[in-house]
């Protein structure tokens, strides 16, 4: 199991920057949910590259923003030097009644176990503080990871559903589990988020951007070839107007302990 656990390690910060600016540009609105106060104490819970942590020092917020991986808060501490950026795993965290918020964007659907998660952002938030949050829901990108599975599987390579590296609920599994862990759950919602891709290799940069774990044990060229009858065989549903476009499915979640 250790080899699939470690993907955002391997996250690329430079391409994440160039390539997915989409990622931060969407969190702006689930800022708007967030509606954050001057003065806030605000844990920016999978920050990335920083961007929108420097949104909420912006609204005049003290955030704080860890992510797993080295290398995105490398880049976060280089572009924002003001703030105060650490790595830090989501199911480790160790704050205890420090925050008003806790604010996650795109970040959720990496973290399993979800309820160790869960239990962690709880206890870090103050009593009557809120966790905001937004990140794959059922059905996110399953046309993609769909045909990446059927072509590993149709060149006869092994695929193990420990090598899928996301967790994607529905409202009522990721409602429930936060109740468990003590949330009163204010919001729940599920949407269809369709995400174009940037350029004529949006598709290819986001399968090598995302989705290296699906071809763990397939050799480089194998992989070039099967990205080849990917984008043939998906053209016609997700390629339109001269660009890529995603099926992405999102959940966004309010709860207040
Ligand atoms: C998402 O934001 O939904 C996502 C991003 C990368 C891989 C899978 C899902």
């Amino acid at each position: 199991m250790e080899p699939f656990q470690n993907t955002k390690e391997i996250w690329d910060a430079d391409l994440y920057d160039k390539k997915h600016s989409f990622v931060s540009e969407y969190g702006n609105s689930l800022i708007e949910l967030l509606a954050p106060k001057r003065g806030e104490k605000v844990l920016d819970l999978g920050c990335g590259t920083g961007d929108l942590s420097n949104a909420l020092y912006k609204y005049g917020v003290d955030v704080i923003g860890v992510d797993k991986s080295e290398s995105m808060v490398e880049q976060a501490t280089r572009k924002y030097p003001y703030i105060s950026f650490m790595v830090k795993d989501a199911t480790k965290l160790n704050y205890v009644s420090e925050f008003d918020a806790v604010f996650s964007n795109a970040t959720l659907h990496w973290v399993q176990p979800a309820s160790q998660a869960l239990q962690g952002i709880f206890q870090s938030l103050k009593q009557g503080g809120r966790f905001v949050a937004e990140f794959g829901g059922k059905g996110n990108v399953q046309t993609i990871t769909d045909e990446i599975i059927r072509q590993i599987k149709g060149a006869e390579f092994e695929f193990k559903k420990e090598q899928f590296p996301w967790f994607y609920p529905s409202i009522a599994e990721y409602s429930t589990l936060m109740e468990e862990v003590g949330f009163r759950v204010t919001f729940a919602q599920h949407f269809d988020r369709p995400t174009p891709l940037d350029g004529d290799n949006g598709l290819k940069n986001w399968i090598n951007m995302f989705g290296n774990q699906l071809f763990v044990g397939v050799p480089e060229h194998s992989k070039r070839e099967m990205i080849v009858n990917i984008e043939r065989n998906l053209k016609e549903i997700l390629y339109k107007d001269g660009y890529w476009t995603s099926d992405y499915k999102r959940i966004r979640v309010i709860g207040v302990k």
